[in-house]
């Protein structure tokens, strides 16, 4: 067997427990080998009752463990061996149980004796029924394994095998060894560093049941503050109203309307050093909100708008010297002029523009393309990727302007 310093690929133990969305850790072997990684698969018992493993021996080219004591007596490597020899362990699907067993130490088959000899870095990849994640048996073990300094991949939503439109959801298997690859790539350069990000829309009420808004999805800032948790960041998230799961290792304050935003970044960002503004925040909210539900008149109705708080603008004043503040600048017309403008007006250290008119990119969507400026004139292009991708490459760019700080 190998050591883990010899050979150029690197090394991954890729854990299948037994969750319907098994099918998807084939997949994932071939995207982690495409990634040039060398994978070893070790199966749950009742994960081979799903999948053959000669499946997944074809796939990643090496035998399957799945037995303590196979055949033999012995399975074709030792728990102990295996821990020498990988860079990772990566476990999808991860399911209630295997999360239990792991953040309790219960070591009865190969896997979970496997992990408590595991000294490498872990990526645990939790997928199951949406009742299941929420039980406050699992959300208790997934915060042992977090605070135990594991990446976790937050379930996705969407429709389960059981019928339901629920999160629980295992990620796409590009995005899992995406995510395997960072953390290998990564050094942690980010430890010691508090950012702070905030993302989504905001909400202006304009009587009791309606509000003014925007198509701002929030997962662009989400993969922000995925990313610099997963490069080892203290992270707070400041998020408006949105649909998503709160990114693993980081804090998150929800907010509603402009105002709060403005009150929960304000309070945070004399403690940071890098803020990146990824909100979509609303520049109007009504001047009087009306109370109850305005009532149909067949009227028409104009409500009164007044400007919303620019928080970029009135952070200007508080910035101390190192900080970094990294704004955005959603455009559908004269991208460079109009996001170099917002770039000196709110005295940024740089600017993200994207072109949110274009169909499929931006605003409510699952990929983005961006452009950064900064204050020396340079221009640094993001090309069209998954909003994970652009996170990581915007992380890049910042630390590389903040001079590796
Ligand atoms: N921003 C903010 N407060 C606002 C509006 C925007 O802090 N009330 C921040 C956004 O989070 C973003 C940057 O300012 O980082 C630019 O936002 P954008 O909506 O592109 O521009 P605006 O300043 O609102 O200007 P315009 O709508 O005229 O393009």
């Amino acid at each position: 067997m190998a050591p883990k310093e010899s050979g150029s690929s690197w090394k991954v133990t890729l854990g299948v427990s037994a969750g319907i969305s098994i099918y998807k850790a084939c997949d994932l072997v071939r995207r982690l080998r495409e990634r040039g990684a060398e994978v070893r698969v070790v199966m749950t018992k009742n994960a081979t009752r799903m999948v053959s493993p000669v499946t997944f021996q074809a796939l990643s080219g090496n035998p399957v463990i799945s037995d303590l004591f196979e055949g033999s007596g012995e399975p074709s490597i030792s728990h102990i061996e295996l821990a020498k020899w990988e860079d990772l362990l990566v476990v999808a699907p991860a399911t209630a149980d295997i999360l239990g067993k792991f953040a309790r130490g219960i070591a009865d088959d190969f896997l979970s004796t496997h992990y408590l000899a595991c000294t490498s870095k872990v990526l645990l990849v939790p997928a199951m029924n949406g009742a299941m994640w929420r039980h406050a048996a699992v959300q208790e073990n997934v915060r042992i394994l977090a605070a135990r300094g594991h990446a976790l991949l937050s379930p996705g939503r969407g429709s389960l095998a059981c019928g339901d439109v629920d999160d629980g959801r295992l990620p796409e298997p590009s995005e899992i060894a995406d995510a395997a690859l960072r953390l290998i790539a990564n050094k942690g350069e980010m430890a010691g560093l508090k950012v702070l990000v905030t993302a989504g829309p905001t909400r202006e009420p304009l009587d009791g049941v309606r509000f003014i808004s925007n198509r701002s999805s929030g997962k662009m800032g989400y993969a922000i503050a995925a990313e610099a948790a997963l490069r080892g960041a203290e992270v707070t998230l400041v998020s408006g109203p949105v649909a998503l799961e709160a990114p693993f290792g980081s804090e998150r304050v929800m907010t509603e309307t402009a105002e709060d935003m403005e009150r929960e970044v304000r309070s945070r960002f004399p403690k940071c050093d890098v803020l990146v503004m990824a909100a979509a925040v609303s520049d109007y909210k009504a001047r009087k909100v009306l109370p109850g539900k305005r009532k149909k008149d067949g009227l028409t109705w104009k409500p009164e708008l007044a400007a919303a708080p620019d928080i970029l603008k009135g952070l200007v004043p508080l910035k101390r010297p190192g900080q970094f503040v990294c704004g955005f600048a959603a455009e559908t017309s004269r991208l460079k002029e109009n996001a170099i403008k917002k770039l000196k007006e709110k005295k940024l250290d740089m600017v993200a523009a994207n072109d949110v008119s274009k169909a499929g990119v931006g605003f409510d969507s699952e990929m983005n393309a961006l452009t950064l400026f900064t204050p020396d004139g340079a221009e640094q292009r993001i090309r069209e990727g998954t909003k994970a991708s652009c996170a990581s490459a915007l992380w890049d760019a910042i630390m590389e302007a903040r001079g590796g700080k």
